[in-house]
């Protein structure tokens, strides 16, 4: 018989060359760039362009691409008029788990074995994510949606598409570099989900549906969302305050929002890029009580936790930022959505290009052989 692993831990689902995870020396690398690299010197776009496509574009292949993504942010009015009778309280990953599912529709017949079709639906999805997740915000509000910006990058996009704003050049920048931190982290549920649904050559509407679909749970997305009212509930944020706050909480063993890794053992190469670049923002529009609190909690952690490995995650600082950019908090997890669809699509076409669709085995624990008892004779 079989060993059954719970949860597939630690048990290799694929072959993969899109991301590389050194948790103890605090490694990150797309495709064997460093995350840091990445970050300091690509726009998301051409991060997006060098996952699905396996190398760096040239500027007019990066060019091109842009336009191409640009040109495909529109969605049809068919697809905001479904937005707007779904209900308002809904929640917003409910809405894009529905919208991506519906452009299935609006753009079928093609087959997921012809090249063209498979690269046209990757810059759809990719370019219309941030549209829909906008779009359904405003709806929900009773706004009209807005027309995206062709003349716009995709994170600045994202951003006016929201309020009509267009972001001043250091929030367009930190937004971009948060979805290039997100786009891709190997072998996690949603992009499992992904490559599943793919192997069984579902289109790849139906592919960035189930992944959002597993990303909305709970244990998955979300973790900002939490670290956010963590740090809003702490009244009082003197050190001595912060530092009794975290030993209170470590005291009753309650996990600490936003700290601590599966993979990683030292500090998220993520939250240590994203800490830097809130730093740029918040020194320069204002520092808030939740940042202020945050750094100290931080400072305090690591003479309480750091020496079981313990630092902050990419969560840690993901949530501050957005909402210092205006973003709703029940939009994190589409956010995270937006960014990760890049790397749903890459493993998408690594499933692809080389099927077998997954077929796994179970353990059987059930009874065999019952005696079957008609209806009436039943108890
Ligand atoms: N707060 C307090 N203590 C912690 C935390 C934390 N956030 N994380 C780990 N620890 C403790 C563990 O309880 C354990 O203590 P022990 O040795 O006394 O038993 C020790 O540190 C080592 O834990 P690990 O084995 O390194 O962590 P584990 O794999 O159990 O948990 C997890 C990892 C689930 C992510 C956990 O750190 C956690 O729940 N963090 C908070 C939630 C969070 O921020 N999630 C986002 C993850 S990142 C992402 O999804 C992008």
């Amino acid at each position: 018989m079989a060993d059954f692993t719970p949860g597939l831990a630690g048990v290799p689902a694929a072959r993969s060359s899109l991301c590389f995870i050194d948790g103890k020396a605090g490694k990150l690398q797309y495709r064997g760039y460093p995350i840091q690299e990445l970050a300091a010197h690509c726009g998301f776009e051409e991060v997006v362009y060098m996952l699905l496509f396996d190398r760096l574009p040239t500027a007019s292949e990066l060019a091109t691409f842009r336009a191409e993504l640009a040109s495909e942010r529109r969605l049809k009015f068919r697809i905001i008029d479904m937005l707007k009778h779904l209900p308002e309280s809904g929640h917003p990953m409910d809405a894009l788990t529905a919208g991506v599912a519906a452009m299935g529709m609006f753009y079928p017949g093609d087959h997921v074995d012809d090249l063209r079709f498979r690269r046209l639906s990757a810059i759809r999805l990719v370019a219309k994510v941030p549209t829909i997740v906008a779009a359904w915000h405003r709806i929900r509000r009773g706004d009209d949606p807005i027309k995206p910006r062709d003349d716009l990058g995709h994170a600045a996009n994202f951003l006016y598409l929201l309020e009509g704003e267009e972001p001043d050049p250091l929030a367009a920048r930190v937004f971009d570099v948060a979805l290039t931190l997100h786009a891709e982290h190997s072998m996690n549920a949603s992009t499992f989900a992904a490559r599943v649904t793919g192997s069984t050559l579902a289109d790849p509407y139906a592919v960035v549906a189930s992944a959002v679909g597993a990303l909305a749970g709970r244990l998955h997305g979300g973790a900002n969302e939490e670290v956010l009212d963590m740090l809003g509930s702490m009244d009082d944020r003197s050190p001595e305050a912060v530092r009794r706050w975290a030993e209170d909480r470590l005291a009753r063993k309650e996990k600490i929002m936003g700290f601590g890794h599966r993979v990683y053992k030292v500090k998220d190469p993520r939250a240590e890029i994203l800490q830097g670049l809130a730093k740029q923002l918040f020194d320069k529009s204002g520092r808030t009580p939740i940042y202020d609190v945050a750094l100290e909690l931080e400072s305090q952690m690591e003479t309480l936790v750091g020496h079981k490995g313990v630092y902050p995650n990419v969560d840690f600082y993901s949530g501050i930022v957005y909402q210092k950019l205006g973003i709703p908090v029940d939009l994190f997890t589409p956010v995270f959505a937006m960014a990760r669809v890049a790397g749903w699509l890459a493993h998408l076409l690594e499933q692809l290009d080389n099927n077998r669709i997954f077929r796994p085995t179970q353990i059987w624990c059930g009874e065999s052989d019952r005696t079957f008892v008609p209806i009436e004779q039943r108890g």
